[in-house]
C-alpha cells in the first residue's frame, strides 16, 4: 500500500501527524504500508513557486492513495490565482480524475450534545453526501475578471456534460444500494439549465436501479431540510459547488467540522483522503485542532482503496472509544469532559487502537 502524504498548510501538519501515527501502528501490526511525503498548497508555493509541483504529481500518480491535510491561509490570499494553494488541491483532484467525493456525516452518539441541533433531530444521523468533484462552476470555462463597458465584471461557467453526470449518478446509486436504498438528488433546475440536465440524466440512470427510491430536491430547500429533519436523508448526490456547501452544513449536525472525513475516488478506487475542513488558520500551531476527521479519512482509505474493512473498523472503533471515554478537543468540548489538544487526542486514539 503506497501512500503519498501531503500535509499542506495551517493545521494540516498537526492533524496529518496524528493520522500517520495510526498508519505506523497498523504497519507495526503487519499491514504493508509505505509512506512517501510531498508538498502541496502554500508550503509548495514557498518551496517551489507552484502549489502542485511536478515532483508531487509524480508522487501522487505512483501512489495507490493520497492522504492530505489541508491547504491555504491568509498569507497566500493575494497571490495570483494560478499560484493559490487551493489551485494545488483542485489540480490533484482533476489530474487524478477523482470525480467521486464521498462525505459521510455520521453522528457519534456521544457527540449528540455537541451538535447545534436538538438531540432528537440528530440522534442516529447517518448521511452519505456524494459530491461530484471535477466539474461544475469550479472548472468551467470561460472564467475571469475583465473590463466591459468601463467596469469590471467577474464571471464563471456552470457546466456539466451528460457523461460527468452519469458517472457520478452511478456511484451514488451504488452507494444507496449498500445503504437504505434512498437517494436524493439535489439541483437548482427551476433556474439553471445545467442542473436541468443534471436532473434529467439522474432520472434516466435511475431506471437501472429499480431497488433505489430516487427523489429530487432544490438546493435551497435541501439546505433547509438538512437542519429541519436531516434524518430524512440516506444518500445525497449533487454537483461540486452545492456539495461543497451542503457538506460543511451537514458536518455541524455531527458536532463539528473537525469530525468529517472524505474520500475522493476515480474509476479504479484510487483515492485522495482528506478531512472536509480547511487549514483553520485561526487555530494553526496551537495544538487545538481536532485530528479525528483526518484519522477517520485513513479508515476510509483502508476501506475504499485497500479493501481492508477490518482495519478500517478498527480505527473507527478506536475513535468511538475515545469519545465514549470523554476525550474532547475544543471544537466538541462540553462541561464534564476531558479537554485535550491535538497530540493527546492522537495518543488516545492509538491507545484505544
Ligand atoms: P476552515 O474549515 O479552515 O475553518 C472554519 C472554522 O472551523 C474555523 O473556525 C476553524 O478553526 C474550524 N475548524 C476547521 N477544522 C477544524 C478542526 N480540525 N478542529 C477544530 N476546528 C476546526 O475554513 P475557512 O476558515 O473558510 O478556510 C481557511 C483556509 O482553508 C482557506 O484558505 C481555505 O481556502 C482553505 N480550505 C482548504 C480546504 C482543503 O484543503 N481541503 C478546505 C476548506 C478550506
Ligand atoms: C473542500 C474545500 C475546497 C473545495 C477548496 C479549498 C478548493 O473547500 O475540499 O471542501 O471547495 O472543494
Ligand atoms: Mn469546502
Amino acid at each position: 500500500m503506497k501512500i503519498a502524504v501531503l500535509a499542506g498548510d495551517g493545521i494540516g501538519p498537526e492533524i496529518v501527524a496524528q493520522a500517520v501515527r495510526v498508519l505506523d501502528a497498523l504497519r507495526t501490526d503487519g499491514l504493508g504500508i509505505e509512506l512517501e511525503y510531498g508538498l502541496v498548497g502554500g508550503c509548495a508555493v514557498d518551496a517551489t513557486g507552484e502549489p502542485y509541483p511536478e515532483a508531487t504529481h509524480r508522487l501522487t500518480s505512483q501512489a495507490d492513495a493520497v492522504l492530505l491535510g489541508a491547504v491555504g491561509g491568509p498569507q497566500y490570499d493575494a497571490l495570483p490565482r494560478e499560484q493559490r494553494p487551493e489551485r494545488g488541491l483542485l489540480a490533484i483532484r482533476k489530474k487524478l480524475n477523482l470525480f467521486a467525493n464521498l462525505r459521510p456525516a455520521i453522528l457519534y452518539p456521544e457527540l449528540a450534545n455537541a451538535s447545534s441541533l436538538k438531540y432528537d433531530v440528530v440522534a442516529g444521523l447517518d448521511i452519505m453526501i456524494v459530491r461530484e468533484l471535477t466539474g461544475d462552476i469550479y472548472f468551467g470555462e470561460p472564467r475571469g475578471i475583465e473590463m466591459r463597458n468601463g467596469e469590471y465584471v467577474g464571471f464563471n461557467t456552470m457546466i456539466y456534460s451528460e457523461t460527468e453526470i452519469r458517472r457520478i449518478a452511478h456511484v451514488a446509486f451504488r452507494a444507496a444500494l449498500k445503504r437504505q436504498g434512498k437517494l436524493c438528488s439535489v439541483d437548482k433546475m427551476n433556474v439553471l439549465e445545467c442542473t436541468q440536465l443534471w436532473r434529467d440524466v439522474v432520472t434516466e440512470v435511475a431506471k437501472e436501479y429499480p431497488q433505489v427510491s430516487l427523489s429530487h430536491m432544490l438546493v435551497d430547500n435541501a439546505a433547509m431540510q438538512l437542519v429541519r429533519n436531516p434524518k430524512q436523508f440516506d444518500v445525497i448526490v449533487t454537483g461540486n459547488m452545492f456539495g461543497d456547501i451542503l457538506s460543511d452544513e451537514a458536518s455541524m449536525l455531527t458536532g463539528s467540522i473537525g469530525m468529517l472525513p472524505s474520500a475522493s475516488l476515480d474509476d479504479n478506487n484510487k483515492g485522495l483522503y482528506e478531512p472536509i475542513h480547511g487549514s483553520a488558520p485561526d487555530i494553526a500551531g496551537k495544538d487545538a485542532a481536532n485530528p479525528l476527521a483526518t484519522i477517520l479519512s485513513v479508515a476510509m482509505m483502508l476501506r475504499y482503496t485497500f479493501n481492508q474493512e477490518e482495519a478500517a473498523k478498527r480505527i473507527e472503533n478506536a475513535v468511538k472509544k475515545v469519545l465514549a471515554a470523554g476525550y474532547r478537543t475544543k471544537d466538541i468540548d462540553e462541561a464534564g469532559m476531558k479537554s485535550v489538544g491535538t497530540k493527546v487526542m492522537g495518543d488516545t486514539v492509538l491507545a484505544m487502537l
